[in-house]
């Protein structure tokens, strides 16, 4: 078993939320629940479920009862046709199968009022299927866990989501697994600011790594990222590079050259240097621009490149990067452009370096 199922599932065991249909294996029960689930909170659904059970405790009972029945047990709740359709499913149960509810999604989606939300569930949880039950909640988990930062609006975004659920259903215990979704989803990675802290998953969450959690998923009709113009500005001083690591809740832990909001031209981008930090270095030179497409934002970079002999020490929360380091430290993608620009002219000072003193690349300090 994935690790990553293995949490969620030892978190389920602990926390599962009580539910009156918990602990059943009742296709028909489940059926009932889940259907009552789809427009109305588990709380307000309890009370409900147990009367309607008591009064249709079978499918066999429910297709023999008065419709009128049906409804007055039903009021209250709202969305009418979902009773209808219950008693028309159970119906046709009677009819084409021989009063058994199917166990494989196929056959349950030919029956009224089944979507593959509601098959997934009575497949999984009553039939052991290892099949997926994406709902909102499991929609909201999956697009966090894997910082998806497509539109729902889009079709291939929901089928993208759908298909990394699918991926995550384990063979053991699928039902349960799907509810944990869902509990995660309800009491943890909620709409809103998600409690990370307490997720069972945070290790394994692409969308708590970069920071991101609260703006996923996007909804349909979003605003698109907003576009922050931005300059990034190498400094060197002889085989090292200025970074720092990011404090801000966005790309936490990740490292990052300096970088500052709003495009300046290289002469105010010195002396806002020189301002800051007292510090004279040498004419700023573009070397190109770069772009990184975030969920919620768009950083437009300039890419700057400089020197400065002024280093006795780093300015405050930031560190001098030698060559290896810059491979060992965490980047964000966002960095990649600026990197490689490190990387190129790092490479190509240690080499100038070994040459002239014939040492170890990394030995000599410059400073
Ligand atoms: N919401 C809908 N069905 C559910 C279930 N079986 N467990 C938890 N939440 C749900
Ligand atoms: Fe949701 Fe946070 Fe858990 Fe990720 S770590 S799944 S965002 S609660």
């Amino acid at each position: 078993m994935k690790e990553i199922t293995k949490r969620l599932l030892s978190w389920y065991d602990q926390n599962a939320r009580t539910l009156p249909w918990r602990g059943s294996a009742d296709p028909y029960r489940i059926w009932v629940s889940e259907i009552m689930l789809q427009q109305t909170r588990t709380e307000t659904a309890g009370g409900y479920y147990v009367r309607f059970l008591e009064a249709f405790p079978t499918v066999q009972a429910l297709a023999a009862a008065e419709e009128s029945d049906v409804l007055k047990k039903w009021e209250g709740l709202g969305y009418y046709a979902r009773a209808r359709n219950l008693q028309a499913g159970a119906r046709q149960v009677m009819a084409e199968y021989g009063g058994k509810v199917p166990s494989e999604v196929e056959d349950l989606l030919k029956i009224k009022g089944i979507g593959p939300y509601t098959a997934g569930a009575i497949a999984s949880i009553a039939w052991n299927r290892p099949v997926p039950a994406v709902d909102g909640n499991v929609i909201r988990v999956v697009s966090r866990l894997y910082a998806v930062g497509e539109s729902l609006g889009q079709k291939e975004t929901r089928k993208r989501i759908e298909d990394m659920a699918a991926a995550l259903v384990p063979a053991e215990r699928p039902g349960d697994h799907n509810q944990a979704m869902m509990d995660l989803g309800a009491t943890i990675c909620t709409p809103g600011t998600p409690d990370c802290d307490r997720c069972p998953l945070e290790a394994y969450c692409e969308a708590a790594r970069l920071g991101i959690a609260a703006d996923l998923p996007i909804l349909p009709g979003a605003k698109p990222p907003k576009e922050i113009p931005c300059d990034v500005i190498l400094i060197y001083s002889g085989n090292r590079v200025l970074a720092r690591k990011r404090t801000e809740r966005m790309l936490s832990g990740l490292w990052c050259f300096p970088l500052w909001e709003g495009w300046k031209n290289a002469e105010d981008r010195r002396g806002e240097i020189a301002r800051l930090w007292g510090w004279k270095t040498d004419a700023i030179r573009i070397r190109g621009t770069a772009k990184h497409v975030f969920t919620h934002q768009i950083w437009k970079m300039t890419m700057y490149e400089t020197e400065t002999a002024d280093a006795a020490s780093a300015p405050e929360g930031y560190v001098w990067i030698s060559a290896e380091e810059l491979n060992t430290l965490a980047w964000p993608t966002a960095m990649k452009a600026p990197l490689a620009l490190a990387r190129e002219r790092l490479d190509g000072t240690l080499k100038a370096e070994t040459a002239r003193s014939g040492g170890r690349a990394d030995s000599p300090s410059i400073l």
